[in-house]
């Protein structure tokens, strides 16, 4: 890729966690190299576990990676100050898959997607910039004005989506950003999703269980298997001929018309490829056609 707006390279994050005395080590995200271009969504699935957020989260600077490095229009992010880092902080964004638990259910939508503009300093442009945002996402001026709870699950999710755009970021990382609603408006928040990467020229990693939407949206697809990226692909390739036993499977699995039967098997999944499958440490990411890499074994 000859400009990409985000690479990492070798990101590794280890988690220190005690439990009754023991101190134990848990490789959330194993030496990840990646790129992903200007524009382009990059869809990231995976079991449970398997390090998609931890990975999201290290671009974003919202966890510190143990080592490895992050790069960004070309500046590299890893092991800046924290005042270096927060002039970057505004062109990467995230929204979460919780509409509920991200906004404060004391401050209305308004106030909630000014939040983020409150450096700048005229009130007016702040909130005519909040309006607007939230005009583009289908809240309008009279409903901007009301909590949370007078909102719907997917209105909320906008609300939380007018958050991440006002400050007009270039990357979003998308985690599950509608595993949480109702099946109706999964599709319509998706789309809007979409419209906004075509009007705000923006870039994506799009994070989801639900491989359907993946298949839908993605440009490129990477499949995580615990904190490793065992494949990665132009998505229409990756899904009509997985190259890994572990991609197979998950498609295998997954890829059934029937959202609940998907979810259900999504769930038990883990459990069912765990003892089958060891990848070596050693084994490397191949490129076995152009753009197209999966891991040895
Ligand atoms: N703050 C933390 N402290 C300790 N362990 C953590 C922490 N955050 C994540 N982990 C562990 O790191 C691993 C990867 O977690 P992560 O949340 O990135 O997975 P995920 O692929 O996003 O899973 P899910 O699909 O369930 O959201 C898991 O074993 C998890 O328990
Ligand atoms: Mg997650």
């Amino acid at each position: 890729m000859s400009n990409p707006l985000i690479s990492t390279s070798a990101l590794s994050k280890d988690f220190i966690v005690r439990e009754r005395g023991h101190k134990s080590v848990v490789s959330a995200v194993r030496d990840v190299s990646l790129e992903i271009a200007a524009g382009e969504t990059l869809g990231v699935v995976g079991e449970s576990g398997s390090g998609k957020s931890t990975l999201g989260r290290c671009i974003l600077g919202l966890e510190t990676a143990t080592s490895g490095t992050v790069t960004f229009d070309g500046t590299t992010l890893t092991g800046l100050s924290s005042r270096e880092l927060h002039g970057h902080q505004r062109d990467m964004q995230i929204i979460f898959q919780d509409p509920y638990s991200s906004l404060n259910p004391r401050r209305t939508a308004l106030q909630q997607v000014m939040e983020p503009l409150e450096v700048l300093t005229d009130r007016r442009d702040m909130r005519a910039r909040a309006l607007e945002a939230l005009d583009r996402v289908g809240i309008s001026a009279a409903q901007a004005e009301r909590l949370p709870r007078s909102f719907s699950g997917g209105q909320r999710q906008r609300i939380a989506i007018a958050r991440a755009i006002v400050v007009r970021p270039r990357f979003i990382v998308c985690d599950e950003p509608v595993s949480a609603l109702d099946m109706s408006i999964q599709a319509q928040v998706t789309e809007l999703l979409q419209e906004l990467q075509r009007d705000l020229g923006l870039t994506y990693m799009f994070i989801s269980h639900d491989l359907s939407v993946v298949r839908e949206i993605a440009t490129r697809t990477a499949v995580m298997y615990r904190g490793q990226l065992v494949e990665v692909g132009p998505t229409a390739a990756l899904f009509a001929s997985p190259k890994h036993a572990y991609t197979h499977r998950l498609l295998d699995a997954v890829l059934v018309p029937e959202p609940a039967v998907a979810r259900e098997r999504l769930a038990n999944f883990g459990a069912s490829v765990r003892s089958a499958l060891d990848i070596p440490a050693e084994a490397q990411l191949v490129e076995v056609e152009p753009g197209h890499w999966v891991r040895e074994g």
